[in-house]
């Protein structure tokens, strides 16, 4: 199985490597012939040669490590409880909300993005943060990707999410589940993932629920495997998440005053140090405000027992945990201008200003299709947190189209513009590192959970074909 998709992985970067470069001659050519007005997809102002104002470049500066692990040795880390590998399906996460994975059979049909044009995007395999900017931009040899150690280079198609996120030199990702990630019992799924995105978060597997699910025990092995399959596939992986007041052990919230600041410590030290090296990002803190935006979320237990002091110490031990990782804050509804993206902004500036390590945020964009945030907004939004010197990243979007007029069509079609619509704002924005979407399919989202049937709200559907969703957002990435 491990070398038969070595093989096909081979196969399809090369494929991938001649779609990425003849893109770069179209975009050449339109540059010639249109004398430089009319840039060709992938050729934006944004994505000229030699441009630098890229958060890979600020990595660069920090010495933040964009780079998917290629030496996997996470799960043979001392001190962990339960670190032995095993293989992925003997690994459930932890994680009671999982849905049933029912059978499917046979492969995408054809014409299925995820049918075929699989190829590894390229990472930065020298863990310099310096590379990926060039790769989209220049004209010369893309570098070798790696990272499955077949020696050759090979970025995803440019008729793929990730390929074309990386004409720009952004990155598209997705939140995924440890038990997903097994190609015998729902080969689709990594099918589709390898071939559309670059980066991976764990939707469950790293929160404190898997981590720390008992006092002093640790479990890495699910977020192990993520990170191995994210290093096998030229993806990288950003951590989620340090400290929520959500996914928490029983035993969490019966810590006294006295105990809950050791205890947070411990916790970030060791998961975050599991990790060193791994991750190129962490959400360190994640929904600190209010749902209604009025203030801090006062019903986190970290918050009752430690105030916002909490806030300000986690980001301190993720940076002393690893150094390496971009440190980012983490919130939902806080997309567009209003009380809670207000608050969000107040207590970043306040960390930055006050030295804190933080150097990002995540704008989840869990998006009611029938009232999403004014894009005007939106932009407005980012560019206000951009220009305190952060990060940004599009962290868990998913777009409901129940309560979206019409008929399935037209709920696709609307779906699919603020997929374009939203993603192109990330795209117009070298600061933007990435936008990851909240999983791949509609079979197994979280929204179904939540908010119940009928919400189809990911890029493909229950049978892994894709949307008119993915089109909109390889548009955007585009400049389409
Ligand atoms: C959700 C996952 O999708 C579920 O599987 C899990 O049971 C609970 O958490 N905001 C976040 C994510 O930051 O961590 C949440 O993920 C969705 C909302």
């Amino acid at each position: 199985m491990e070398e038969e998709q070595h093989a096909i992985h081979w196969a399809q970067k090369k494929h991938g490597r001649k779609m990425l470069r003849s893109a770069q001659v179209r975009c050449a050519l339109v540059l010639v012939f249109g004398a430089g007005l009319v840039a060709g997809p992938g050729c934006s102002s944004d994505s000229a040669p030699g441009a630098t104002d890229s958060p890979l470049d600020a990595s660069a500066e920090s010495n933040h490590a964009f780079d998917a692990g290629a030496d996997n040795t996470a799960g043979e880390e001392t001190g962990v409880q339960d670190g032995g590998r095993r293989p992925i399906a003997d690994a459930s996460g932890n994680d009671a909300s999982r849905e049933a994975a029912t059978d499917v059979s046979g492969p995408p049909a054809d014409g299925s993005p995820g049918g075929g044009d699989a190829g590894a995007a390229d990472v930065d395999a020298a863990n310099d943060g310096s590379r990926d900017p060039d790769v989209a931009t220049s004209d010369g040899p893309l570098p070798d990707a790696t990272a499955d150690g077949d020696g050759s280079d090979g970025a995803r198609p440019i008729d793929t999410m990730a390929g074309a996120a990386l004409t720009r030199g952004h990155h598209m990702g997705t939140a995924v589940k440890t038990d997903l990630l097994d190609s015998t019992t729902e080969p689709q799924f990594t099918t589709v993932l390898a071939t559309h995105f670059d980066t991976v978060v764990a939707e469950y597997q790293m929160k404190w629920g898997t981590t720390q699910a008992t006092r002093g025990q640790f479990n890495f092995v699910p977020g192990d495997q993520i990170i191995d399959f994210a290093s096998r596939h030229a993806m990288t992986v950003k951590g989620h998440t340090l400290v929520w007041h959500q996914s928490l052990p029983a035993w969490v919230t019966a810590l006294t005053q006295a105990e809950v600041g050791p205890v947070l410590d411990a916790h970030i030290a060791a998961v975050a140090g599991h990790w060193k090296g791994k991750l190129y990002a962490w959400d360190v803190v994640n929904e600190a405000i209010a749902d209604d935006g009025s203030g801090y979320r006062t019903t986190s237990i970290f918050f009752q027992h430690l105030g916002a002091a909490f806030i300000e110490r986690s980001f301190r031990a993720a940076r002393a945990a690893d150094p390496a990782a971009l440190l980012f804050y983490n919130d939902y509804g806080a997309e567009g201008l209003n009380a809670k993206s207000n608050q969000v902004f107040t207590l970043v500036r306040d960390l930055k200003s006050a030295g804190v390590p933080i150097d990002g945020v995540g704008l989840q964009f869990h998006v009611n299709g029938a009232a999403p945030p004014p894009l005007a907004d939106v932009a407005a939004n980012l560019d206000r947190l951009i220009a305190l010197g952060l990060i940004v990243n599009f962290s868990e979007i998913d777009i409901r189209v129940a309560e979206v007029p019409g008929t399935t069509a037209e709920k696709l079609a609307t779906q699919r513009t603020l997929y374009h619509d939203i993603i192109a704002l990330c795209a117009a924005r070298p600061k933007c590192h990435s936008a990851s979407t909240w999983g791949i399919t509609d079979k197994y989202t979280w929204i179904n959970d939540q908010y119940g049937p009928g919400h189809m709200p990911l890029p493909f559907d229950v049978d892994y074909m894709a949307k008119p969703a993915v089109a909109g957002v390889i548009d955007a990435w585009l400049g389409k």
